[in-house]
């Protein structure tokens, strides 16, 4: 079976001052459509980096990222802006919502941005998300798991084939940390996603089908 996701010898530096600090050396990485994976590894590790690679966020100093068939990392920027807007689903560390946005006005932006003219989809997938009583809350009113909560209806907003999850548990109590996996797990399961999400906690990401480690610059299976 071909991979929806490949990350074939990708190495990427960056400058500390002037010294280089080589993060990813000759990674690959293969993931199925559909696959559930975890990624820990140290702080530092490249985690982060990897995530922003696989969004096409960043791209790498070599080697290919692949997309369901499509190098990434041949297309311009626009392209890969496409692709992400309507196929990727990203959920960072440090949430991504617009400060002066209400819940129901970031989760529209992205639908506006993936193209979508659905109307009542917002407020739909909040309400799912358990956030009715939310919708014209700004970011800064809510509390930590809600906003993770509305960052993932943005990143679910458009029907994503891929979501990518980056420490989105990280500055949760656990309870918190395990409605927000939950969310994902019930995506995952129905929505025939493929998810990658990195973690510290080693039992968050146990519940994955798959395990990975980033270690020294490199992806292997737990
Ligand atoms: N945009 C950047 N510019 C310079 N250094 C960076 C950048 N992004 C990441 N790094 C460095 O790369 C290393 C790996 O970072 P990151 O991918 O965020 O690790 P992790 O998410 O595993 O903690 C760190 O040393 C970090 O300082
Ligand atoms: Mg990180």
């Amino acid at each position: 079976m071909t991979a929806f996701i490949r990350v074939e010898d990708v190495s990427k530096a960056f400058l500390e001052g002037s010294l280089e600090r080589r993060v990813l050396r000759g990674a690959d990485l293969e993931i199925r459509r559909g696959e559930m994976t975890s990624l820990v590894g140290a702080s530092g590790s490249g985690k982060s980096t990897l995530i922003s690679l696989l969004a096409g966020l960043m791209l790498p100093d070599s080697g290919r990222v692949v997309f369901d068939g499509d190098a990434i990392t041949d297309m311009d920027d626009v392209s890969r802006a496409e692709l992400r807007a309507r196929r990727v689903g990203i959920v960072l560390q440090s949430g991504n919502l617009i400060p002066f946005l209400t819940a129901t006005q970031n989760v529209e932006l992205a639908l506006e941005l993936g193209g979508q003219r659905d109307g009542a989809r917002a407020v739909e997938l909040l309400t799912e998300l358990g956030l009715g009583d939310r919708l014209d809350h700004l970011p800064r009113r809510m509390s930590g798991g809600e906003s993770q909560r509305v960052s993932m209806a943005v990143a679910l907003a458009n029907h994503p084939d891929l979501l990518l999850a980056d420490e989105v548990t990280g500055q949760l109590d656990s309870a918190s940390a395990e409605r927000v996996l939950d969310i994902i797990f019930d995506a995952w399961r129905r929505r025939g996603l493929t998810v990658l999400f990195v973690t510290h906690n080693p039992e968050l990401a146990a519940r994955a089908e798959r395990r990975l480690v980033l270690d020294r610059g490199e992806v292997r299976d737990l």
